[in-house]
């Protein structure tokens, strides 16, 4: 009894299909890799985009808060922040260095209670907002690595001399 040859199996997909579908996986997979080195060069790049935002952002509030101060505060911290009869001076290496960003804020927003220094925020009945206030100690720190050695600040124009 001779078996009979097994028959041909047909091919699963059309020839045709087949070639289609290989060029799909080619064409999905070259993508794939173009995504796989275009992502860690992003995120290489992405620090230095916000650190380039963050930059910037600092450089407008110097500028913003420089016109704030000058028309706000001057009067009685001095035009180059020198102080006054009674305000301190800010100009010094140590209130910036004894002042951090958040404390100046407050005071500033808040103001001096029995003193010649007003709240400023318009939260506490001030003329400023709080973006404005941040943008004057922006300005204000950027004395920091300039600014002369005050240890009386608190003086004012006096300490300084
Ligand atoms: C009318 C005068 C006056 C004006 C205007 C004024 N200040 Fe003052 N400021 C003072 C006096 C006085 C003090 C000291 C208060 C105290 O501690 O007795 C002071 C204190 C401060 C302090 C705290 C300094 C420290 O020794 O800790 C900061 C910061 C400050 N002022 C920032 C500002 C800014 C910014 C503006 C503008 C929005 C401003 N001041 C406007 C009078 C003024």
């Amino acid at each position: 009894m001779a078996k009979d040859p097994k028959p041909a199996l047909k091919p699963f997909e059309p020839e045709w299909l087949e070639r289609s579908l290989d060029r799909y996986y080619t064409v999905g997979l070259l993508f794939m890799l173009v995504l796989i080195v275009a992502f860690p060069l992003y995120k290489l790049s992405e620090p230095n985009l916000r650190k380039d935002a963050k930059a910037e952002q600092q450089a407008n509030y110097v500028v913003y808060g420089a016109e704030l101060y000058k028309n706000t505060c001057a009067q009685c911290h001095g035009e180059k922040a020198a102080g006054g009869g009674s305000a301190p001076t800010l100009n010094s290496k140590e209130f910036l260095g004894a002042t951090s960003d958040g404390q100046m804020q407050s005071i500033i927003g808040v103001g001096v209670p029995g003193s010649d220094m007003s709240a400023w925020n318009m939260d506490f009945g001030g003329a400023l907002t709080s973006e404005q206030i941040r943008e004057l100690v922006t300005y204000i720190r950027s004395f920091e690595p300039t600014a002369p050695s005050i240890p009386d600040w608190r003086k004012g124009a006096k300490a300084a001399g």
